[in-house]
């Protein structure tokens, strides 16, 4: 890429976050930052990138859906025997960062991800559509496809529950909850004066501590 292309500069001046607009919780601003990113119609306002660190303290990232959000953390769905899904099995702790450029926001969250229990991840994977569900048999996520016989073995596993009501949950798909430790908002301002609040997990379960942080 020409370096011309790449050397922008713009002034971020679009919204504002004072310490007056704080949440008691980085939950409740999470939902709040995301709720506008929904009204902008910010494009996969959802969608946040996931890093892990593997056994051997190699990290890697990509980007996975937001699939739900409640005071004890933030839910999203895999595959467990990914190479994430083997992450987070030798080493829990993850970091997430959310990016809505239509708002020129960031949030950064460090915390540590905790399987969700066989109930949890069978009411989700309820609500998904059939294929989707029939999908998650089908593809060992991560593994290599030389033979790519991806749509093969969808046909099977939809040809194995052509009379099946329902399509059970395969044991190696769920979901997590990451349980936030530290949880970074930053809000684009004018002259690089960009404001950064981070919320730090206190002592009590439900305290929180906010620093100011400079840009
Ligand atoms: C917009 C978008 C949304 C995605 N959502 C998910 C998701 O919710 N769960 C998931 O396992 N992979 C999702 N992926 C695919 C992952 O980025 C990744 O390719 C896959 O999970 C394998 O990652 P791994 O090999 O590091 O485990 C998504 C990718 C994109 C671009």
């Amino acid at each position: 890429m020409e370096h011309s292309k790449i050397d922008i500069r713009k002034d971020y001046a679009k919204q504002s976050l004072n310490r007056e607009d704080l949440a008691d919780s980085p939950e409740e601003l999470l939902k709040r930052w995301l709720s506008e990113a929904a009204e902008v119609d910010a494009f996969d306002y959802n969608a946040m990138y996931l890093s892990t660190v593997n056994q051997e303290g190699k990290p890697s990232g990509r980007i996975v859906l937001l699939r739900g959000l409640e005071e004890s953390g933030l839910r999203f769905y895999t595959n467990y025997t990914s190479s994430k899904g083997k992450d987070i099995a030798a080493n829990p702790y993850v970091a997430v960062a959310f990016f809505w450029k239509e708002l020129e926001r960031q949030v950064r969250i460090e915390g540590t991800a905790y399987r969700l229990t066989t109930k949890e991840s069978d009411a989700y994977y309820a609500t998904r559509p059939r294929s989707s569900q029939i999908g998650a048999w089908a593809s060992q996520q991560s593994k290599s496809n030389d033979q790519n016989d991806l749509g093969q073995r969808f046909e099977a596993m939809s040809e194995k529950f052509k009379d099946s009501e329902n399509v059970p949950r395969p044991e190696h798909w769920g979901g997590f909850r990451v349980v936030i430790t530290s949880c970074e908002f930053w809000q684009g301002r004018p002259n690089r004066l960009h404001q950064r609040w981070r919320y730090d997990r206190g002592e009590a379960a439900s305290e929180w501590r906010v620093t100011p942080l400079d840009p």
